[in-house]
């Protein structure tokens, strides 16, 4: 099998940076996207030693012309894009009223645009080679509303439509689209959106990262649509379906409110 590159946005800790090695260990070559130079250089030393190639590069995805300019530095450097995972989110917890805006629009340029971006701009090149693999990365807070992180669930709802409308559109085209959906998950994520002590991360309990990764790396070989990591959280997203969406909404901001 000739060898393929993978891009991996938000590759320096967590779900992204566990892929990263799972990919690496299957000996395809990476490209790893993150905010923190040092640690994507850290990450890239650890993965090199595996024998794949690493190039890295340090950009903030939030920025509107990150995108266009990850992709334009690529094709100059003659990088093919086999394998695309869009991982690179994040969340922020609080009412939509007191959120700051950097908070608020970050989380959509992040989360849903730059996705799409990315998207955008290494699909036609899939479909007209007709192989390719595109994984965003989800969530199960995108299965319901998520009252105290209003704009994050609803940005995780955007990434489940869009990809699985994606992947019906290309379903001919030899490209596959795969949504896939962790739910609480031991990584940086929680602290940074402020939701560590949330009845969902203190009570509930978060999957090992390993694992998770694991579970989205299957889903992405095997080209599956859509993948919810563990069996509790696919019931918790099928369950949605049928429940009284207030009641949903409600149980939704129970588990996202401080444990006692
Ligand atoms: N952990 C969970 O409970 C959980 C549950 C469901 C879904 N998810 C989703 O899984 C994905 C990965 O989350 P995680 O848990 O692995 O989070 P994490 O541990 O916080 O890692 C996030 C990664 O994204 C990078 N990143 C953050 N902001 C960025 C930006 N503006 N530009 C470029 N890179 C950026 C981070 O590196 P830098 O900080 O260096 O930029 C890091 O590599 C996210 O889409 C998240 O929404 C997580």
């Amino acid at each position: 099998m000739p060898a393929t590159t993978v891009l991996i946005t938000g590759a320096s800790t967590g779900i992204g940076y566990e892929l990263a090695k799972l990919f690496a260990r299957d000996r395809h070559n990476l490209v790893l996207v993150a905010r923190s130079g040092e640690k994507l250089a850290q990450v890239a030393n650890e993965l090199q030693s595996l024998g794949v190639t690493v190039r890295t590069y340090s950009l903030d995805l939030t920025q509107p012309p990150a995108p266009k300019f990850l992709f334009d530095q690529l094709q100059t450097e003659g990088f093919t894009i086999d394998i695309l995972i869009n991982n690179a989110g994040f969340g922020a917890f609080g009412e939509f009223a007191q959120m700051s805006n950097d908070e608020i629009f970050g989380q959509i340029q992040l989360n849903i645009i730059a996705l799409t971006e990315l998207t955008r701009l290494f699909l036609p090149a899939m479909l007209a080679r007709h192989t390719g693999r595109i994984m965003n990365v989800a969530s199960t807070a995108g299965f319901q509303p998520g009252p105290l992180m209003a704009v994050y669930y609803a940005t995780k709802a955007y990434v489940i439509s869009f990809s699985e409308a994606l992947a019906n559109e290309v379903r001919h085209s030899g490209v596959t689209v795969t949504c896939f959906c962790p739910g609480a998950t031991h990584t940086g994520f929680a602290k940074r959106a402020g939701n560590d002590k949330s009845r969902l991360f203190k009570q509930l309990g978060a999957m090992n990262v390993e694992k998770v990764a694991l579970d989205g790396y299957r889903a992405v070989m095997e080209g599956r649509t859509l993948a919810i990591s563990g069996a509790h959280n696919w019931l918790v997203a099928q369950s949605t379906r049928f429940a009284p969406r207030k009641m949903v909404t409600a149980l939704s901001r129970w588990i996202s409110e401080k444990a006692e």
